[in-house]
């Protein structure tokens, strides 16, 4: 009486992200024009080591994460191959550069167009949170295996928040116009999680400037949930944050020697 096929039998595992394989995009094409003149910023050196090197390792640091996706500086590739090749990294993990764009949206968007098929949760990761911890990045896709198709890491808010009424020039006084209540905002991070599906139509159709790929996913319409972030996976982007990520750094070299 219908033409619907017959159910797979019950042995056949369900279909899903429970068994997904996990790619990551590491935007890393901006400039780092707030941290001042120099080399594009994921090419500056943290502990000596390019603040790239130090962000794939910690995505390459997940089992569950078998392919790398970089996206240089658009005129930078060929040196970010190079920096791959003379830097040790999981020989489990298959790495991919492309050139990125003129927007950290485009840069992510041209990462998503270089992946291979076969790999259905997809991290897009900062090449400027170069700190963030593994277990972070597996709490990520465990959401993300679990059912959610966009998943990002938050902390709650330090400082209370005023909205205003952006000055004419800078550095003129604004008006504040309302006080919203910091027990419902979250500071976000990355790396974030998505079923790719979802992440490359919310790319094809998501026209908006955003500062993240998830706001991308809420203006199409699927939830959107959170995973406690963590503060070392903050974002490098004044020049104190280096300063930051240099006593980060040596604070974990001092528990490793221990
Ligand atoms: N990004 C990118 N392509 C761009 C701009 C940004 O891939 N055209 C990446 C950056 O390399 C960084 C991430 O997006 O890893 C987050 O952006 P942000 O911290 O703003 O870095 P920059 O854009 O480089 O810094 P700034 O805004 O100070 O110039
Ligand atoms: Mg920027």
């Amino acid at each position: 009486m219908s033409d619907d096929p017959l159910p797979p039998p019950p042995s056949t595992p369900a279909p899903g992200r429970a068994t997904a394989r996990t790619a990551a995009v590491i935007p890393a094409a901006g400039r780092g024009v707030r941290l001042g003149p120099g080399a594009p910023k994921a090419l500056r050196a943290l502990g000596g080591t390019p603040m790239l090197i130090h962000a794939i390792r910690a995505m390459a640091a997940s089992r569950a994460v078998s392919l790398v996706v970089v996206v240089a500086p658009p005129d930078g590739a060929a040196e970010v191959r190079t920096l791959l090749d003379s830097h040790a990294l999981p020989e489990r993990t298959d790495f991919l550069v492309v050139p990125g764009g003129g927007s950290r949206q485009e840069s992510v968007r041209l990462g998503l167009e270089a992946l291979p098929p076969g790999y259905d949760i997809v991290l897009v990761h900062d090449a400027a949170r170069p700190l963030v911890p593994v277990d972070t990045v597996d709490a990520v896709i465990e959401a993300v295996r679990d059912g959610a198709v966009a998943v990002v890491p938050a902390l709650p808010l330090a400082d209370t928040v005023k909205q205003v009424e952006p000055a004419g020039a800078p550095g003129e006084p604004e008006r504040v116009v309302a006080t919203p209540d910091r027990s419902l905002l979250r500071a976000v991070q990355t790396p974030q999680g998505f079923d790719r599906a979802t992440l490359v139509r919310a790319h094809e159709t998501v026209t908006d400037d955003v500062t993240d790929d998830a706001s991308m996913v809420e203006q199409l319409g699927p939830t959107v949930v959170t995973v406690p972030g963590h503060e070392e996976a903050f974002k490098v982007t004044r020049p104190l944050d280096l300063v930051l990520a240099e006593a980060v750094l040596a604070r974990r070299r001092l528990n490793d020697g221990f």
